[in-house]
């Protein structure tokens, strides 16, 4: 009995396997917009994807990065400028993109430029949640909309980056709030597009040594210092030292092999049949998702028994 279970999902997994290593033609062809190519994945995969011969048209925020960028790829990429929380830079960057692609249309869109504050909601104002949110989901929303008569024409892609933190939420802040939005976003686009032959796929990234898990402490006591004094008494300096420690240890603890996702977003954009979800890390595969599955009460002890407690709480 046994020995049949295994044989079939052993063939399963082959024949899926098989499938998915199809890829599609004329890849020299094909042109892929990508947000946040400043640092991170989104840099990684614009060079990436450069190296496999793609048109790579990618979006930096600063002229800087973008400069950097250009001295380390081919001169098929192209850089433009764009901030996605203003709507002026998005009009304009799909403008650049439209004159790039032609008739063609764009084949892929890569939702990636992203921004994390983690912290006790406490400790924040409505604006730090607005900030946050603005970035990883309103302005991926935007940019979307915006993109998206480009990528119905060439029956393309569009690969939102989410998180494991779109999947649970172990910090408070707008960080995962986003995330759970993305994923919202990106199901239901998935549904819609359907009917125009667009694949939409989602990243679920664990935890990764970039620019954007270096700032976490120095954000972290910013936020603290806004805080009113009677939330700094009820909490105490010694939770804010743990809290920073704990945040410290958990980026410490972070891949630094950047290619476990970017493979994913080229696999998402390259393969004929790319998935819907992908979850990139051991971390995400083997701890994180395995986690969001538990009842609640099980993961909400898990967070008291290992957390700090607040000095008021003691
Ligand atoms: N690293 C992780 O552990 C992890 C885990 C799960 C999901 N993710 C997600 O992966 C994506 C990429 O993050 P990353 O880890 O590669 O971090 P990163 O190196 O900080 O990359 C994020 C990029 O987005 C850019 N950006 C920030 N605000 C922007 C704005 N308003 N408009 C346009 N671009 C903006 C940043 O530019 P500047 O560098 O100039 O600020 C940077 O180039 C994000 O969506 C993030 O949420 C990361």
């Amino acid at each position: 009995m046994w020995i049949y279970l295994v044989a079939i999902v052993g063939l399963w997994t082959l024949l899926r396997l098989i499938r998915e290593r199809k890829v599609v033609s004329h890849l020299q062809d094909k042109h892929v917009f990508i947000t946040g190519c400043d640092s991170g994945f989104g840099n990684l995969l614009a060079r990436q994807l450069d190296r496999r011969g793609m048109r790579v048209l990618a979006a930096c925020l600063t002229e800087k990065g973008a400069e950097e960028l250009r001295n380390k790829t081919s001169d098929r990429l192209e850089t433009v400028i764009l901030d996605v929380t203003k709507t002026e830079s998005i009009v304009a960057a799909t403008q650049w993109v439209k004159e790039r692609v032609g008739n063609r249309g764009l084949w892929g869109l890569v939702n990636n430029a992203g921004y994390a504050v983690f912290a006790i909601n406490e400790w924040l104002k409505k604006e730090d949640f607005a900030k946050i949110l603005d970035v990883n989901l309103l302005g991926m929303i935007e940019v979307t909309l915006s993109m998206l008569p480009l990528v119905r024409k060439a029956r393309g892609r569009v690969v939102n980056v989410s998180s494991v933190m779109g999947r649970m939420c172990f910090f408070g802040g707008g960080y995962s709030i986003s995330k759970y939005g993305v994923e919202a976003f990106s199901d239901s686009l998935r549904r819609e597009l359907s009917y125009f032959g667009v694949k939409v796929a989602i990243i679920e990234p664990g935890g990764f040594k970039t620019a954007l898990n270096d700032r976490h402490s120095s954000i972290i006591k910013m936020l603290w210092d806004q805080a009113s004094s009677e939330v700094k008494e009820v909490y105490g300096d010694k939770f804010l030292q743990s809290y920073v420690r704990t945040i410290t240890s958990l980026v410490e603890t972070c891949s630094e092999d950047l290619t476990l996702v970017t493979d994913c977003m080229e696999h998402a954009l390259t393969s004929c049949h790319p998935r819907t979800r992908y979850s990139a890390g051991w971390d995400a595969k083997l701890l994180y998702l395995p986690m969001s599955y538990l009842p609640t009460f099980l993961s909400d002890a898990f967070f008291y028994w290992s957390s700090t407690k607040p000095a008021q709480a003691l």
